[in-house]
């Protein structure tokens, strides 16, 4: 981390002067792979991030996304921390709050797909909600590092919905640095200029 800044270590780019512009979360953010596993999230805090996905834009407004939160040692979570994969364990059982989203991919009872969007928005609504977290002094690491079917089974996820990933919650443990290489982006995206 840069101590000055708050924000990641990078190497000076000619896209520097761009990345000024940027909203300060949106530079900031990261996903930490260490939490700190003593810090407590309300439910209230919960309820504020999931408002933030709720106001996510949806084709349609046809909003095909579903939240499955649980706070770290709340019943439902231990069942969670027992599907996730072993590169995934050891930092989100650490963090404050894992939320499991769903997205709507059939109409109920059907083959019909609900919305060709669904995934896209799910992961607008995410993104939503990452940046609400984030603007809290906390930090968000999504993946899809667990077992689907077992989890399936564990939420009793009914057909016409599907777990896409997990966001872990909370905040960075003090050692927490930023993964080697994720502070690198592909080159700026071009467009025609007159
Ligand atoms: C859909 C999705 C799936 C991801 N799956 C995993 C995962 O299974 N394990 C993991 O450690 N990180 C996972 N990540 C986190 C990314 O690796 C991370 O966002 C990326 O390396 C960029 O780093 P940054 O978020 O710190 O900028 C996932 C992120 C997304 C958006």
């Amino acid at each position: 981390m840069d101590d000055a800044t708050g924000e990641p270590a990078t190497a000076p780019s000619p896209q520097d002067d761009v990345r000024d512009g940027l909203l300060p979360v949106l530079r900031q953010r990261w996903s930490p792979r260490e939490f700190d596993d003593q810090h407590v999230l309300d439910p209230g805090q919960v309820d504020l991030l999931l408002e933030a996905a709720r106001w996510a834009p949806s084709a349609g407004n046809s909003q095909p996304w579903a939240f499955r939160p649980a706070l770290r040692d709340a019943p439902d979570w231990r069942g969670i921390v027992d599907c996730l994969a072993g590169s995934s364990r050891p930092w989100a059982r650490q963090a404050s709050l894992l939320v499991v989203n769903l997205s709507h991919v059939y109409v109920e009872g059907t083959d019909w797909q609900f919305s060709e969007f669904s995934v896209y928005d799910l992961g607008q609504a995410v993104a939503h909600m990452t940046i609400q977290a984030h603007s809290m002094g906390l930090a968000c690491r999504q993946f899809r590092a667990f077992d689907l079917e077992a989890l399936t089974r564990l939420l009793d996820v009914p057909p016409h919905w599907q777990i896409t990933t997990i966001t872990a919650i909370g905040v960075p443990a003090p050692a927490a640095q930023r993964d080697r290489g994720t502070s690198v982006r592909a080159p700026s995206i071009t467009w025609p200029r007159e």
